[in-house]
């Protein structure tokens, strides 16, 4: 009963708000992280990972940082690969490929990447990420982040003044469970 309602109003809820490319059964495989700080953040995020590119998350990651990659664009060497070693890279959407983002974020060590979208008109709806057809390899998670979620999370970066955002990541939710920490303001999902 729980698994039927909560594909019903899923169903039912999010045609309204996509645009496009989202295939229907896709947030099954969604992943959620929490942000512990910044603490005005302090939510639960949904991201999505890119069927095609991505590799699954091995291991729970507490108090990993998600880091936003200079330069945001990721398209070419990340200038703070220090901090972005053994870290998840927080990357914009457009000019290069999603491979080509993906693999600057491996370059320099981090255990994962999420791109966000780069189109503030495109309010609940995830990219699919795809492949670019030069055959490289990705080997570590990627993830599409909507753009309300990557410009909240870079402003509070910003505003704090703090290097990134400290997550739990992936958190693992069944659908009977509460989320401990309250999903981010205008979220879509339930
Ligand atoms: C966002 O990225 C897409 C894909 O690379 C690109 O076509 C588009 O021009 C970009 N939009 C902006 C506002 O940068
Ligand atoms: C998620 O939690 C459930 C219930 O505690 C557990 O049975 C399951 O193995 C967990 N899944 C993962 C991927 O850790
Ligand atoms: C985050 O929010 C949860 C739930 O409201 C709260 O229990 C927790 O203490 C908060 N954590 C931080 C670091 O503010």
């Amino acid at each position: 009963m729980l698994f039927i309602d909560f594909y019903l109003i899923i169903t039912i809820l999010l045609p309204l708000t996509i645009h496009s490319v989202d295939q229907n059964d896709d947030h099954y495989q969604d992943v959620y992280f929490e942000v512990v700080e910044p603490s005005d953040i302090n939510y639960t995020f949904r991201c999505r990972p890119s069927k095609q590119l991505s590799t699954d998350f091995n291991q729970f990651y507490e108090n990993i940082y998600l880091i936003p990659a200079k330069p945001l664009r990721g398209c070419s060497r990340l200038q703070n690969d220090f901090e972005l070693n053994r870290n998840i890279a927080l990357i914009e959407r457009g000019d290069c490929s999603f491979v080509t983002k993906i693999e600057f974020a491996q370059q320099s060590g981090a255990l994962g990447v999420m791109i966000m979208d780069n189109d503030s008109t495109a309010h609940a709806y995830f990219v699919q990420m795809i492949d670019d057809m030069t055959k490289r390899k990705v080997l570590i998670p990627a993830m599409f982040l909507q753009y309300k979620d990557g410009h909240m999370i870079l402003n509070s970066i910003e505003k704090n003044h703090v290097m990134g955002a400290r997550i739990n990541i992936p958190l693992n939710l069944t659908y009977h469970q509460m989320l401990k920490v309250p999903r981010a303001p205008g979220s879509n999902w339930l």
